[in-house]
């Protein structure tokens, strides 16, 4: 990230931000801020973490982030650290990045963000911003700050603090909450965070309202100021929509298999239309990752809880389950049956550009198959290892390859389940060459058809395959060399 491009903010009042939680969120957040020129504090109480985090090692994989965080470790800027309670005291602005994670019944576990609040009470030694970050269901802010006040020192509001022991007094009880909901996606977390669509500053004082504008305005983005529930509410309501047009475009995918049209023009035609837009509309295995199903489920789940009955969103979360199936067919239709065969897996990360695997649709997949007793030969640019956290190399039916061509060697068939770029530029003549059986079944619409088809392959995809998927077309055995 050049300097020339980001605009400096002026800290000459010293401020210190401390981000809470050193994720997926709150690590690019907290060297964002630091690229900006604040004097940034990450705490994590996973000294683990930390660890690894101060040795310069990201822990995940995002495009940008390793040298953000090396060059603000040796500036000084950032400073990461395992005592949370210190770095609330040293904070006058605080981003909360902790984990929401889902309960049983989709609702959103927010007991780390309640712990978080417990831990600001507690350390509350004068003025703080506290910012949500992390996603939310509305009126949490005023949660926070319920359980701000309650732990104020132990004492209830309006018990005067003990002066020898440092706790506070109930005049340090000055804080504002705001919700400032991150829209960063994996893999361009680094490139939202200073070129966002819009920025959301949901704040219910005109201090609060001021910081956050004022710390924004160097990216030079629009801000949309609201109260902090409607910004909560934005969070969910954005992600719930953007879950909806995929779905809705799978179900498109399918009925364009029926009528024999090309679902790939489909998006094109419609997300010509302004008022559409072209942007998910991908037709493929579905959505997966840690926030679209998680979120599109507390959201229900709020809904719900309001006596809002949003079937829309049920329906959509439908969809997005069949999409599993759907493929498993796909795959059945070109295959025929399943059992010992050999198939190269191509993509395991829930999307490109990352190595998170949390709720991505290859997981489910993978697990079908194994069910079925196929012998699978996986690869992906970034997830390998992770992907032996769920599925151990010991695994029967499970080999993991050093790379695309690895995983084609004798294959059947190769299935592709994330479009990284590196398999659009493949050799389709090494890999032919490399197959037993030239079959690609594509559940991202990555590769052009025609081309595909040229190199010699049997090519199965989403919706754009009309009759052909299902016209039982079969492929000679290639002679064994
Ligand atoms: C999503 C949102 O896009 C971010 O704005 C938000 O900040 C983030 O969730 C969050 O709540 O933290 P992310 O989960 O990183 O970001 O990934 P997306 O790029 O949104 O993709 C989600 C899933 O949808 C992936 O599995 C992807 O393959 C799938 N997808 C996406 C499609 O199947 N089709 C599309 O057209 C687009």
């Amino acid at each position: 990230m050049s300097n020339n491009s980001i605009p400096q903010v002026s800290i000459s009042s010293g401020a210190t931000i401390t981000v809470l939680g050193l994720g997926h969120i709150g690590l690019p957040t907290a060297l964002g801020l630091a690229e900006l020129g604040w004097q940034v504090i990450g705490a994590d109480d996973d000294a683990r973490k930390v660890g690894l985090i101060r040795s310069g090692d990201p822990i995940f994989f995002e495009p940008g982030l390793s040298e953000l965080l090396s060059k603000h470790l040796a500036s000084g800027k950032f400073q990461p650290v395992e005592d949370v309670e210190a770095a609330v005291r040293k904070a006058s602005i605080i981003f909360i990045c902790v984990g929401t994670p889902q309960k049983p019944n989709g609702q959103a576990d927010l007991a780390q963000v309640e712990a978080v609040a417990r831990v600001v009470g507690r350390n509350l030694n004068g003025y703080k911003l506290i910012v949500e970050k992390s996603t939310v269901p509305a009126i949490t802010a005023q949660w926070l700050r319920r359980t701000i006040v309650r732990y104020n020192g132990g004492k209830p509001l309006g018990t005067a603090g003990d002066s020898a022991t440092g706790s506070p007094s109930a005049a340090d009880l000055d804080f504002d909450i705001a919700s400032n909901p991150e829209f960063l996606r994996e893999g361009k977390a680094v490139e939202d965070f200073f070129h966002p669509d819009r920025i959301v500053c949901g704040v219910d004082s005109e201090r609060a309202r001021k910081i956050l504008t004022d710390l924004y305005s160097p990216l030079g983005r629009p801000i949309v100021v609201t109260d902090t529930s409607t910004a909560e509410l934005i969070k969910h309501a954005a992600n719930a929509f953007l879950s909806t047009k995929i779905s809705f475009i799978n179900m498109v995918s399918d009925l364009c298999e029926k009528v024999g049209a090309d679902v790939t023009a489909v998006t094109r035609g419609i997300g010509l239309d302004s008022r559409i837009g072209p942007q998910f509309l991908d037709a493929g295995i579905g959505y997966g990752g840690y926030c679209f199903p998680k979120d599109l489920r507390a959201f229900i789940h709020l809904a719900e809880e309001h006596g809002v009955n949003f079937s829309l969103l049920q329906e959509v979360e439908r969809v997005n389950q069949r999409r599993v199936d759907i493929f498993i067919r796909k795959v059945h239709e070109a295959l025929w049956t399943l059992r010992g065969k050999t198939l190269g897996i191509l993509g395991l990360a829930f999307k490109p550009g990352t190595d998170d695997i949390r709720e991505a649709v290859s997981l489910k997949i993978i697990q079908v198959l194994l069910e079925e007793g196929s012998q699978l030969r996986l690869y992906d640019p970034q997830a390998m290892a992770i992907t032996q956290t769920v599925f151990p190399p010991s695994t029967a039916g499970i080999t993991y390859c050093s790379s695309a061509y690895d995983a084609a060697k004798g294959a059947q068939a190769l299935l592709l389940l994330t479009e990284w770029e590196e398999f659009r530029n493949l050799d389709l003549a090494r890999v032919h060459d490399l197959m037993e059986v030239p079959i690609i079944v594509d559940g991202r619409n990555l590769f052009n058809p025609v081309a595909v088809r040229k190199a010699g392959f049997e090519y199965v995809s989403m919706g754009r395959d009309g009759s052909r998927a299902s016209s039982g077309r079969t492929h000679a055995l290639k002679p064994t060399a």
